[in-house]
C-alpha cells in the first residue's frame, strides 16, 4: 500500500459534547468539506482527509493543516479557496511524480 501525497487535517470542530457551536462549524466548514472530499475525488487526487478537531486558530476557520510540510491553510470560507488549495496540491502532487 503506497503512502498518499499528501494528508488533510480539517478542523471540524467536533467537541465532546457532539455541538457544532464551535466556530468552523459556524463557518459551514462540513459543507465545504464535503465539497473538498468531492473534489478530491473527481480530480482523482492521491489525498487522504483526516477530520480533527479544534486547531486553536478559530478566528481564522475554517482550517485545514496539510501533511507533509505542516502547513496551516486558513480562512477556507468559499468552495473557490479550496478549489486553490487542491490546484496547489495538485501541482505538487504532479511535481513529485
Ligand atoms: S474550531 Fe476550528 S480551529 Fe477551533
Amino acid at each position: 500500500m503506497s503512502s498518499p501525497s499528501h494528508i488533510l487535517y480539517p478542523c471540524v470542530s467536533f467537541s465532546l459534547s457532539g455541538d457544532e457551536t464551535d466556530p468552523c462549524a459556524q463557518h459551514a466548514a462540513h459543507d465545504l468539506f464535503d465539497y473538498l472530499s468531492q473534489q478530491i475525488n473527481e480530480r482523482d487526487l492521491d489525498i487522504m482527509i483526516c477530520n480533527t478537531g479544534c486547531a486553536q486558530c478559530c478566528e481564522s476557520g475554517p482550517v485545514i493543516t496539510v501533511q507533509p510540510g505542516d502547513r496551516r491553510y486558513e480562512g477556507l470560507a468559499q468552495t473557490k479557496d479550496i478549489d486553490a488549495l487542491l490546484d496547489l496540491l495538485a501541482a505538487e502532487e504532479a511535481a513529485a511524480a
